[in-house]
């Protein structure tokens, strides 16, 4: 595996495979890595000839008081995994290789589609995120992308911005990956004590419960996240940010489980903000 710190270094080796005809899959990451980040370069591995791999801590994603300096990061151990799951290029830039001084472009989703959800408390997120990830589908012009559902909202909104941009990239969702327990890998996990560990566990029981209530055919979306609410708020480490249904394209805000719907949640347990939500396909009605 070889490993680039550079945008040329980047584009020379991505141009060296396209001229041989060779596929390129792109797993973006903020580094940290966890099963569910190898469970997308596995899946990039099978659908792709050469799979690159991003490892950068965004800074403009951060809000003003939340965790950048904090952002859990191991490189080396980072690359030990990457390896082992077939990865063929780690791009690790430095901030100031993506963001040139004063950048003042950005992307941005200008609805409420990024306000929804995690964007009421994180109003400048998505515009972070959507900017450092068409800047990797610049640098990389990967033919597939690879993002896990666990944020949903974020992929919901890079396939948006996918689609108004008309980047020629496939985007590809993957499953979340859950410890034995339930509770969704993240690499923010390791913020727990043992007590928040598994008091965490909460939200993936909230899922579990929202998912079994709509297979028993509840059908009101106030009813639901009042039931999911009401066993989280069981747990007093655990204090709630949202508990949403809404629309799996839009993600305007639901009454009724009808057509695609996703249910997700950010519960804070500690100062340790978490989420994870589910999907209800119309199909599964
Ligand atoms: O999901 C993440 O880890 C980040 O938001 C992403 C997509 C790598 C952009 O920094």
């Amino acid at each position: 595996m070889k490993i680039a710190t550079t945008i040329p270094e980047v584009r020379a080796q991505v141009a060296a495979w396209k001229k041989e005809g060779l596929t390129v899959g792109l797993v973006p990451t903020m580094g940290y890595l966890h099963e569910g980040h190898a469970s997308l370069v596995d899946k990039a591995v099978s659908l792709c000839d050469r799979v690159v791999a991003s490892d950068f801590v965004n800074p403009t994603q951060f809000g003003p008081g939340e965790d950048l300096e904090a952002y859990p990061r191991d490189f080396d151990r980072d690359c030990a995994l990457l390896e082992e799951h077939g990865c063929d290029l780690v791009f690790h830039p430095a901030v100031e290789e993506m963001y040139v001084p004063n950048a003042a472009t950005f992307v941005e989703i200008q609805s409420d589609m990024p306000k929804q959800l995690c964007g009421q408390t994180r109003p400048t997120h998505f515009k972070g995120v959507c900017t450092v990830v068409s800047k990797l589908f610049n640098i990389v012009t990967p033919d597939k992308a690879f993002f896990g559902q666990k944020d949903a909202q974020q992929l919901a909104i890079i396939r948006r911005m996918v689609r108004e941009l008309s980047y020629g990239i496939e985007i590809v969702g993957c499953p979340i990956v859950r410890e034995a327990d339930g509770l969704a890998k993240s690499s923010r996990n390791t913020y727990l004590d043992p007590a928040q560990r598994k008091a965490a566990l909460v939200l993936s029981q909230a899922v579990f419960l929202g998912q079994r209530l709509v297979q028993e055919g509840e059908r009101d979306a106030r009813k639901l996240v009042s039931a999911m609410e009401a066993h989280i708020k069981g747990e007093p480490l655990a204090r709630i940010d949202y508990v949403s249904a809404v629309d799996g394209v839009t993600m305007e805000p639901v009454e009724r489980i009808e057509g695609d719907v996703l249910v997700a949640m950010a519960v804070y347990i500690g100062k340790t903000r978490l989420i994870d939500n589910f999907v209800v396909e119309e199909s599964a009605l």
